[in-house]
């Protein structure tokens, strides 16, 4: 499938995160402090809550309903260890951000 144009970082700051519908899957885009730009599943792997209704502090996702914590670089979890967000892979091409929806799988719990 290739890339597909999601956003423009013109509408999302550094230090925010927002999730847009790609193709049928929910991408969280993450604009992180420093210019960082990732694409993570947009859903948290534990009960399924919206991950950008979370907080966002350097590179560290919080998830509002039980903290989980990610980190959005490589998408490994921080607190609990041994969940992961996925991560697909993303470019940034002048202000926009393309994502490449078919390179990663979202990852759920049965929790
Ligand atoms: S649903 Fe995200 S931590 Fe529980």
């Amino acid at each position: 499938m290739g890339f597909t144009r999601v956003c423009s970082l013109d509408d999302l700051w550094e230090g925010e995160m927002e999730t847009f519908e790609v193709d049928g899957h929910e991408i969280l885009i993450v604009h992180a402090e420093g210019g960082y730009v990732q694409a993570v599943q947009g859903i948290c792997p534990h009960q399924e809550i919206p991950l950008e209704e979370g907080s966002l502090q350097g590179s560290t996702l919080t998830c509002r309903a039980h903290l989980w914590q990610f980190d959005v670089k490589s998408g490994e979890g921080v607190n609990p260890t041994g969940c992961k967000l996925a991560v697909y892979a993303s470019e940034v091409r002048g202000d926009d951000v393309y994502v490449d929806v078919a390179s990663a799988k979202p990852f759920y719990s049965a929790a």
